[in-house]
């Protein structure tokens, strides 16, 4: 069988440089490209996933813009008002499409794909792509501080960021699944976390100790006499939980230890104090 065909596939242009906003794009090409593939297979299969993917996109424009337009407002865009001027137009013609469809007119799915595509051509690759060039220059320029641009919670409050580092996807995912209140960026290997960390203010780090490339050992030592975010909570969590391990990460520079397999209770409660303890600057590391 042919490889399955994807209308749009993910490309250098469409990354913008801001972590959080280059993964809701990422979820907005994942949109497109199931409805394209329910176009490809039946009219049935089409009209069905075009409900779904309208009502994603109204989601998604929603949370979206207000991320993007909170970057733009926080660090004083000039083209905000045209860049948001956009988003509304935008979100516009999407909720036209939603309402249009819950009164039962006959909508073209594949009109749909191709109008999304276009936005993705036209706006993220131009409109976005500049957003992202200015918070760039301003990180180049060391106006702000590493990525002070944070997602905000219902209550106003900024989401922390984690950062989990396991070679293993499933062990990657069970992190996304259960850490859904915070922000989770996820490496198979300690190699790009150490790029993420110059680039990246992270709250609390999630480290397995048996990785190809470099081991969690060896990312601690790094980390540590690094000027990169050197304080920064690190939570090993290894199955290799015997005294010589759980000593070896104390003494690498390791906050705390939880043993696989992960309870998420407890990953959940270790991670709020090493949160709680950074927030209170008492600087409590087991190391001492
Ligand atoms: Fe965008
Ligand atoms: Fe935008």
């Amino acid at each position: 069988m042919a490889p399955e065909k994807k209308i749009i596939d993910w490309d250098e242009r469409y990354t913008i440089g801001i972590p959080h906003i280059d993964s809701q794009h990422l979820q907005l090409l994942d949109i497109i490209n199931d409805l394209h593939k329910a176009c490809c297979e039946s009219d049935s299969k089409a009209l069905e996933q075009f409900r779904q993917a309208v009502r994603d996109t109204v989601t998604y424009v929603k949370t979206h813009f207000s991320s993007e337009e909170q970057i733009m407002e926080k660090f004083s865009y000039p083209d905000m008002s045209e860049h948001k001027k956009i988003h509304s137009e935008f979100a516009q013609e999407i909720l036209g499409v939603a309402v249009s469809f819950e009164e039962g007119k006959k909508l073209v799915p594949n009109n749909f794909v191709r109008f999304l595509k276009d936005y993705v051509l036209s706006h993220i690759a131009i409109v976005d792509a500049k957003l992202g060039a200015y918070i760039q220059e301003l990180q180049n320029t060391g106006i702000m501080g590493r990525n002070t641009i944070r997602r905000k919670n219902e209550d106003d409050t900024e989401r922390k960021i984690i950062l989990a580092i396991d070679d293993s996807k499933t062990q990657l995912t069970i992190y996304k699944n259960n850490l859904s209140m915070y922000d989770v960026y996820t490496c198979e290997s300690a190699i790009p976390a150490l790029e993420i960390i110059k680039t990246m203010e992270i709250d609390v780090i999630l480290l397995d100790l048996a990785m190809p490339d470099i081991s969690g050992f060896e990312f601690l030592k790094y980390l540590r006499k690094s000027q990169e975010q050197p304080n920064v909570p690190v939570i090993v969590i290894s199955g290799k939980n015997t005294e010589k391990y759980i000593l070896a990460s104390k003494d690498y520079g390791a906050n705390d230890f939880i043993a696989k397999p992960v309870d998420p209770d407890l990953l959940l409660k270790k991670i709020k104090k090493q949160l709680e303890i950074a927030d209170s600057k008492s600087g409590w590391t087991i190391k001492s």
